[in-house]
């Protein structure tokens, strides 16, 4: 949530920065701004709104400078203005930050008898008069800063530059993240690898509390005792060329085509075609020894956790609970010593998560996380990381990234399954050569874009629109109510089919759209009938279901997606990608921004 970037540069930075905020505005994107300077003179350009509206600024009116750093912000405090923008300027700093200073009421009563006065409704603003203060009584930028950290409560990051110090950035980092990138003679602060990607592939990662003072001839870092330490300099795989759109008109579509390829790659790491076996790295613990196993996330990753729990309560005979991260980390929860956490982000840096992955840590859990950015905070965290080979996921909304944690979690389950004797040697092999057929017959789905486009016009003027599904078809359906009212702010609800007449049927109409996610599993006489009660209050429904799904049920749709027939073990995977599909193709006629929604951000690094 918000993107940092900084560059100590040999030439000019400012289309640096502009290209590290393009890689960063899925962090946010209520404004942006940038602030350089040369030969002691420190100016700054910034515009509300998307990043384009800030290029708009600088081509008009431009500015140059060898020592930079720019912000793009997703507001916490504060409506997104040009006042509000960072950077945040006084006569001697100028100061981006990610995340929330969360005393700066108080910071702010104490300078304001200094005389200090803040123009903007920001806790940015705040800390960099803080810092300013410090200056003003003479102490060094490093003082200042040490200074500073130790007043400022919250999590966040931040980097500062300092008026007539060309060769000086500082950047800090606690509880929001924050990488250094190491150039020839040059040297960056960047939220994330992705930022510094055509920059520099060597990248050190600050931990809890670091702070960092670089000039161009390097770095040197900080812990929150003040003492020097060293960070491994690591070499990125990322490359700027990873991060484009290809033919694409959006990165969500693109990441939506790119399914069969990131499951199948995914997979690869755990499935052995010849054995039909799944093999996980070592484990610090044994499944059968497990007391209980949690599963926490937010938002999609969320939904993954839903799915995997009907996974490994049936193959493998585990008591699971999960919960969203934000409940998660304040119900206080008493969990089993020697239990199982499971943390499942693509960012590995959401807030809320990683303060849960803390809790499960203090009440003695094995800590495992399931992962697309590796290297991550939660990544660090834990004892073991499940990587899901998703690939850089720009898209807002997440696609890739969900159906290769499900992959993942499939994985893992049927290990749990067969290590805790409740799965046999012939049913692994099936299931896994189940997992293994996903790629092929996702690539078959994506072969309906056409006629979920036709389906979208039919429902894309609709006021309300309701998702069922029964199993692990309910959080496909949760999901698919997400992905719409994300994308194209329709309202859309997702219910386990069983619970409609519990209260959702009374909104039923010939207005409200229903989406019926029935794969013939187990549980497709009770969804089918489900439909029925919905059609016979003339909801117009639209049908997920396989060939024989389609035989019994389809003609009485308004509009049906027939998906792949494949084990009941996979479908919620393939049944996810139509509803991302349906949810693009509607915002798309909506006319809203696919890869950008409004009010939300890739990465929630505040809770
Ligand atoms: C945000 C994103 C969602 C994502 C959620 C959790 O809300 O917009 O797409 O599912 O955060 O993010 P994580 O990185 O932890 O999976």
């Amino acid at each position: 949530m918000c993107g940092i970037i900084g560059v100590l540069g040999k030439t000019d930075v400012v289309p640096s920065l502009i290209g590290g905020l393009k890689r960063l505005e899925y962090r946010g994107y209520d404004s942006a701004g940038i602030a350089v300077q040369t030969g002691g003179l420190m100016d700054r350009r910034r515009a509300e709104g998307k990043l384009v509206n800030l290029e708009k600024v600088v081509t008009d009116d431009p500015l140059t400078g060898l020592t930079g750093i720019g912000h793009t912000r997703w507001a916490t405090h504060g409506v997104p203005n040009e006042t509000n923008a960072h950077p945040h300027m006084t006569p001697l700093v100028a100061l981006v930050h990610n995340g929330i200073i969360e005393n700066y009421r108080e910071l702010a009563a104490e300078l304001e008898p200094r005389g200090y006065s803040f123009s903007s409704e920001t806790d940015t603003e705040i800390a960099a008069w803080v810092i300013t203060s410090f200056l003003e009584d003479g102490k060094t930028p490093e003082e200042a800063i040490a200074l500073s950290l130790k007043k400022f409560q919250g999590a966040f990051s931040l980097a500062v530059i300092f008026k007539g110090e060309d060769d000086l950035m500082i950047g800090a980092k606690r509880g929001a993240p924050l990488a250094i990138g190491w150039g020839d003679g040059e040297m960056f602060f960047g939220s994330d690898a992705m930022a510094l990607a055509p920059l520099t592939s060597r990248i050190s990662y600050l931990e809890e509390d670091d702070w960092a003072v670089l000039r161009r001839e390097g770095a040197t870092i900080y812990d929150g005792n003040g003492a020097q330490v060293d960070r491994e300099i690591k070499l990125t795989k990322l490359s700027g060329a990873m991060i484009g759109k290809g033919n694409h008109r959006h990165f969500m579509m693109k990441e939506i085509v790119e399914q069969p390829a990131v499951i199948g790659e995914t997979l690869n790491g755990f499935f052995n075609p010849k054995s039909r076996t799944i093999t996980l790295p070592d484990l610090p613990f044994s499944w059968t020894d497990l007391p209980k196993v949690t599963i926490v996330a937010c938002g999609t990753s969320y939904y993954a956790a839903m799915v995997a729990k009907y996974w490994f309560e049936r193959l493998a005979h585990l008591p699971v609970e999960v919960d969203i991260a934000s409940e998660f980390r304040y119900r206080s929860m008493p969990l089993p010593e020697g239990g199982l956490a499971m943390f499942i982000s693509q960012s590995g840096e959401t807030a809320d998560t990683l303060a849960a992955l803390r809790y499960a840590r203090q009440q003695g859990q094995h800590i495992a996380s399931i992962i697309n950015v590796e290297e991550s905070s939660m990544g660090r965290e834990s004892d073991f990381v499940f990587h899901t080979k998703a690939g850089p996921e720009i898209g807002v909304a997440s696609t890739k990234a969900f159906t290769c944690q499900l992959v993942t979690l499939a994985c893992i389950a049927i290990d749990a399954g067969v290590k805790r004797g409740t799965l046999s040697a012939e049913e692994e092999a099936h299931l896994s050569s189940a997992l293994s057929e996903v790629p092929a017959r996702a690539a078959e789905i994506l072969d309906h874009d056409g006629a979920i486009r036709e389906l979208a016009k039919k429902i894309f003027e609709a006021r309300d629109i309701l998702y069922i599904g029964r199993g692990p078809g309910y959080p496909i359906a949760l999901e698919g109510a997400l992905k719409l009212k994300e994308l194209s702010y329709i309202h859309a609800e997702g219910y386990a089919a069983g619970e409609l007449k519990h209260g959702p049927i009374a909104l039923i109409d010939e207005t409200v759209p229903v989406i019926v996610v029935a794969p013939t599993d187990h549980f497709f006489e009770k969804t089918a009938s489900n439909m029925q009660e919905v059609m016979a209050r003339n909801a117009q429904v639209i049908f997920l279901s396989d060939a024989e799904g389609m035989k019994q049920l389809g003609e009485h749709a308004l509009g049906s997606i027939e998906i792949p027939t494949v084990d009941p073990f996979v479908t919620p995977i393939l049944y996810a990608i139509p509803v991302q599909i349906l949810a693009y193709h509607v915002a798309v006629l909506k006319g809203t921004d696919v890869d950008q929604p409004r009010n939300l951000a890739k990465s929630v690094t505040v809770e």
